[in-house]
């Protein structure tokens, strides 16, 4: 049985992830069948739990390292209940956010250093890297339209101009430093030809 491909869709929000995950979810059903979809941090129920207390609002402050901890454990979870099963057997799996996002969000954003992630990156993905990943990009102008407009916000929506240019740069930085596992997607095209960007390079990579 060959093993399942990891496709990671990450980025600033507001660019389009959600819109295109259904797309990219068709193309492998009807290639490669079912795909497994599935999120982090979360995926499972109990790294749902995880991402709850995460992204809730809390009478004291979260300190960033336990921040990026939660994060990682609700990664672990995920990684060792739903996608590596899932690949091992065979099935693709489309995961919304990975890596990227606490390397962007913890480390960028927030001013974390990067050695302790790659050191929970290294203990915990390991060699369960992604096979692609697709960042959704957008000017942080934009980002933010798209954030206000938005119903419900959780505690990471409330972001300043500095933090979020800080993780738009950063999620750049990583692809620009690896083009053959990552491909950045223009979030501002119109949603038609941004799936048709995104399919033809599924098309080429895994042809
Ligand atoms: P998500 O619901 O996917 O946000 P959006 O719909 O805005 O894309 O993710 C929730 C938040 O979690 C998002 O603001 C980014 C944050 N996050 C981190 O800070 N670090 C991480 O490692 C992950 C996976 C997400």
């Amino acid at each position: 049985m060959m093993r399942g491909r990891f496709i990671v869709l990450d980025g600033v929000e507001g660019a389009g992830k959600s819109t295109q995950m259904p797309r990219i979810a068709d193309w492998i059903r009807k290639r490669h069948g079912e795909p497994v979809t599935t999120r982090e941090p979360g995926g499972t129920p109990l790294a749902e739990q995880i991402r709850a207390l995460t992204l809730a609002d809390h009478d004291e402050p979260l300190p960033p390292m336990a921040e990026l901890l939660m994060m990682f454990a609700a990664r672990s979870v995920h990684l060792e209940n739903l996608v590596a099963p899932a690949l091992d057997r065979g099935q693709w799996v489309l995961c919304d956010r990975f890596v990227d996002s606490s390397y962007a969000y913890q480390g960028a954003g927030q001013g974390g250093r990067d050695e302790p992630i790659a050191w929970l990156e290294a203990q915990i993905v390991a060699a369960r890297q992604p096979d692609l990943v697709f960042i959704f990009d957008l000017p942080v102008e934009r980002v933010m339209e798209r954030v206000r407009q938005r119903q419900a916000m959780d505690r990471f929506d409330r972001a300043d101009t500095g933090f979020l240019q800080r993780v738009r740069d950063a999620y750049l930085r990583r692809a620009a430093a690896d083009s053959s596992r990552y491909c950045v997607i223009d979030g501002a095209q119109p949603v038609d030809v941004v799936s048709r960007v995104i399919i033809e390079h599924l098309e080429a990579r895994f042809a």
